[in-house]
């Protein structure tokens, strides 16, 4: 018996809407880390245990691969030569390789000049045809849309609910992973099709479905092997420059240091408050330095770099803990959405100050080192 993972189509086909017959278009995604933290909460004065799953190991090192998988063998299997979307960078890197590994076209559509490198250099080595549009994520979804009515093209991003469904397979890892749902579930929110996408997998996995899910509407949820009591509360935070859903409305003119979560109108704007609303949690913002900061402390205190964006769901639910509103004991899962390589700008920013310099000598090389132990 050979034990090769070959990714979350075949782990959990029975819980996807895929076709039998269909051909999983993989890279092996999903099974990713979930860190328990050891450092950063005694650090920061909080008492809870705090899991952070790192959604950065996967392939092309974003969460983006479970959807992007179920989304592109869904498209091959309906026959279709090109896929579509906009993206702020880690979506359309995803699209990108799963089309590569199709043999099909993507199209991405970019905001120019802000998105990090490392997404645009995926986007171009895996041989996307990539389009920088002069305006904002915003736009480029409305244009896709718009595109996609004339064309023959199958739009990839998360409206199209395949995405959704093979995002949900991060939550039935963390339930098989701790033997329950967690107390807490926290995740950066753009496009709020993450989030949604995590309250379906655990509603599935607690056998009661949600008004959320564009396939069941909550009425066919498919009952894991053993019932697993319970789902968490959602919490979902967004960049105080980019927060619609603190503010109760598209937010025009969106801008963060973030730049995956740069986004004024997200797309799952009603699933994402059905989530609010059925699981008792809530939205809230946090200002690029915190973010920042977040980002900076889980990696000198734990070894894990993730991007900006990933770490607001940390850096929330850490204050959250602070002011009690996430009880004291509770077990939260933080959600890692990006791996920080794509992004080594927003950390060298602040100078190199850190670095040393010293001539290529025995002696030199000692002092340094002696001087900092
Ligand atoms: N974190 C990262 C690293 C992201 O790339 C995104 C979304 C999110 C969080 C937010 O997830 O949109 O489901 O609420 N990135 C999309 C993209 C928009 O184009 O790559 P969401």
């Amino acid at each position: 018996m050979t034990s090769r993972y070959t990714g979350i189509i075949e782990t959990y086909r029975s819980r996807l809407p895929l076709a039998p017959e269909a051909r999983a278009i993989s890279l092996g995604e999903g099974r990713t880390p979930l860190i328990r933290l050891e450092n950063l909460p005694r650090a920061e004065g909080v008492d809870a245990d705090i899991y952070v799953k790192f959604e950065g190991a996967n392939p092309t090192g974003s969460f983006k691969d479970r959807g992007m998988t179920v989304a592109v063998t869904q498209a091959v299997h309906a026959g279709s030569r090109a896929i579509i979307c906009a993206s702020t960078g880690n979506t359309s890197a995803a699209a990108a390789a799963y089309a590569a590994r199709a043999g099909i076209k993507a199209f991405v559509l970019i905001p120019e000049g802000k998105i990090a490198m490392g997404k645009l250099a995926q986007a171009v080595v895996h041989g996307a045809t990539v389009v920088q549009i002069r305006g904002n994520f915003d736009d480029g979804m409305r244009l896709v849309k718009e595109v996609a009515r004339t064309a023959p093209v199958a739009i990839v991003n998360s409206i199209n609910p395949y995405r959704l469904q093979g995002q949900k397979t991060a939550a039935f890892e963390i339930v098989e992973a701790l033997g329950r749902a967690p107390d807490f579930h926290c995740l950066p929110v753009g496009n709020a099709g993450n989030i949604t996408a995590h309250w379906i997998g655990y509603s599935e996995s607690a056998g009661t479905g949600t008004a959320a899910c564009a396939f069941c509407g909550g009425a066919c949820a498919q009952l894991p092997p053993a019932p697993v009591a319970g789902r968490p509360r959602m919490v979902g935070y967004q960049a105080s420059g980019a927060a619609p859903f603190l503010r109760g409305g598209p937010v025009k003119e969106p801008e963060t240091v973030a730049t995956a979560i740069r986004i004024g109108d997200p797309q799952s704007w009603e699933q994402a408050w059905t989530v609010q609303r059925e699981s008792g949690g809530w939205f809230d913002e946090l200002g690029d330095e915190e973010i920042l900061a977040m980002q900076a402390r889980l990696a000198a205190a734990e070894g894990v770099f993730c991007e900006p964006a990933s770490a607001t769901s940390l850096a929330g639910a850490v204050r959250d803990l602070k002011r009690g509103r996430i009880p004291a004991g509770s077990t939260v899962v933080c959600t890692l959405t990006g791996n920080g390589l794509k992004d080594p700008d927003a950390v060298l920013r602040g100078g190199l100050r850190d670095l040393i310099q010293v001539d290529a000598e025995r002696a030199a090389v000692e002092r340094a080192l002696l001087a900092r132990l």
